[in-house]
């Protein structure tokens, strides 16, 4: 406003009384279009369906109060979530590196390219199962996905593009004047609105049919409806589940924790000198070297692993996880060493168990997730 002259000011006064009368229906002109007249649309509010096993958990869903799920935010989201038109040069999306045939990952790739074609830092993270989780990024640095979504379009290694250049490009396209009209009626199309479709989107994707999914679910009495865990598989649970083997539970859950993450930020003991992690985000040096636990869900659409890509497959991380780990970390958690292997942190696992382990990891990947049609443009 300030850089406004008075007769502006008038001008934008008296039209924006006309532009408000002009859309009562008494009113004989010709309304004008206007993208601020009250309209009628009322989005149509959505209700998620989850698996059986995951709508008897009491985990709560975040959902924000000032960010319902509607069918027409959903819908508004999926199309932004693809749009080129997020990134500078209108060359990339989200989903050039969040590919929905991966899990909405960045298969095959440590450091995923921006809009011009140079590489990140981090390893990009799937997206799933995100209604669950409040703290986003390896290090914590957004408290909702609404925060989250604001952060790749202006970052200088991913999208590299203004928030006002994209509110101005959407809002030059008609129609999606007319979509966002239809998700929230009567508000200006701005990083507010953009990023609070995209997280309406991103919390429908719910992954929950694997072989451990419906076995647990039979367990819990619900009915079963796909295939259960091989002998091999279940093996594999039982050596993750063991205190005296694997012993992966008390980061990536277990049955009763079907996100298998406890969404904790810890350091696994990856490094001697670790890089910052979350004290990035809290400026604690306790918290140097702690990333967020990852959930072990599709994992094999999502290789390398780690925050930085440096394990390119499951055997490699179990290696690492059995005889690799720097118990002299900074920070390590404790529960790196409540296994009783012959040294705390070291596990012995023999070829069969690990092999077995590998089965369990690689059977928590779930098909029908990384095809649905509802999650594709
Ligand atoms: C150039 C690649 C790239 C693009 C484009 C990109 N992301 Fe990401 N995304 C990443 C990386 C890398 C991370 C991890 C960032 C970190 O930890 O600091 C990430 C993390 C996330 C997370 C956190 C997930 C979690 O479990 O904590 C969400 C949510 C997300 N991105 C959504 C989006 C959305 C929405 C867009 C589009 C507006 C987008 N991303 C565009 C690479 C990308
Ligand atoms: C003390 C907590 C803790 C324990 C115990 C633990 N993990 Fe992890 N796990 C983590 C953390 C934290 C990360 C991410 C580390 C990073 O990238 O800096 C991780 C990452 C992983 C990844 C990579 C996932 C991805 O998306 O990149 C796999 C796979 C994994 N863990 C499997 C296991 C298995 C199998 C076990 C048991 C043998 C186990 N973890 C035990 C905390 C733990």
């Amino acid at each position: 406003m300030k850089h406004l002259k008075k007769y502006q000011i008038i001008v934008l006064l008296i039209f924006g009384v006309s532009a408000f009368t002009a859309c009562s229906d008494d009113d004989p002109i010709e309304p004008i279009p206007c993208s601020n007249c009250p309209t009628n649309n009322t989005p149509t509010p959505y209700s998620l369906k989850l698996p059986p096993l995951f709508s008897s958990s009491t985990t709560p869903l975040n959902i924000p109060a000032d960010n319902p799920l509607t069918v027409e935010g959903i819908a508004l989201g999926k199309r932004l979530f693809y749009e080129k038109r997020l990134s500078i040069n209108n060359s990339i999306s989200c989903s050039s590196c969040h590919n929905p045939a991966n899990s909405f990952n960045d298969k095959g790739v440590a450091f995923s390219l921006g809009a011009q074609g140079q590489p990140g830092i981090i390893n990009a993270m799937p997206l799933f199962n995100l209604i669950y989780a409040d703290k986003f990024n390896w290090n914590g640095s957004a408290n909702s996905l609404e925060e989250q979504a604001l952060m790749p379009v202006a970052h200088p290694l991913e999208m590299m593009e203004t928030w006002k250049n994209v509110a101005q490009k959407l809002q030059g396209d008609p129609t999606y004047v007319k979509d966002f009209d239809k998700a929230f009626p009567n508000e200006p199309i701005d990083s507010v609105i953009i990023t609070k479709a995209l997280a309406q989107f991103e919390r429908t994707l719910i992954s929950g049919n694997t072989h451990p999914d419906n076995e647990f679910a039979a367990d819990f009495g619900f009915p079963v409806t796909g295939a259960i865990m091989t002998a091999e598989e279940r093996r594999g649970f039982e050596v993750f589940d063991d205190p005296e083997r694997g012993d992966c539970g008390h980061c990536h859950g277990g049955k009763f924790n079907f996100n298998w993450t406890d969404y904790s930020f810890r350091n696994n003991g990856l490094d001697a000198i670790p890089d910052s992690g979350l004290a990035a985000v809290t400026k604690q040096p306790y918290d140097i070297g702690k990333f967020k636990v990852p959930s072990l869900r599709n994992l094999i659409y999502t290789s390398p692993y780690m925050h930085d890509g440096r394990f390119a497959t499951l055997e490699e991380v179990i290696n690492f996880y059995t005889t690799g780990v720097n118990p002299n970390s900074p920070n390590i958690s404790p529960d790196m060493f409540h296994r009783t292997g012959a040294n705390g942190h070291i596990i012995n696992l023999t070829s069969q168990e690990k092999s077995d382990l590998i089965a369990f990891l690689k059977a928590l990947s779930d098909e029908e997730f990384v095809t649905n049609p509802a999650f594709r443009p």
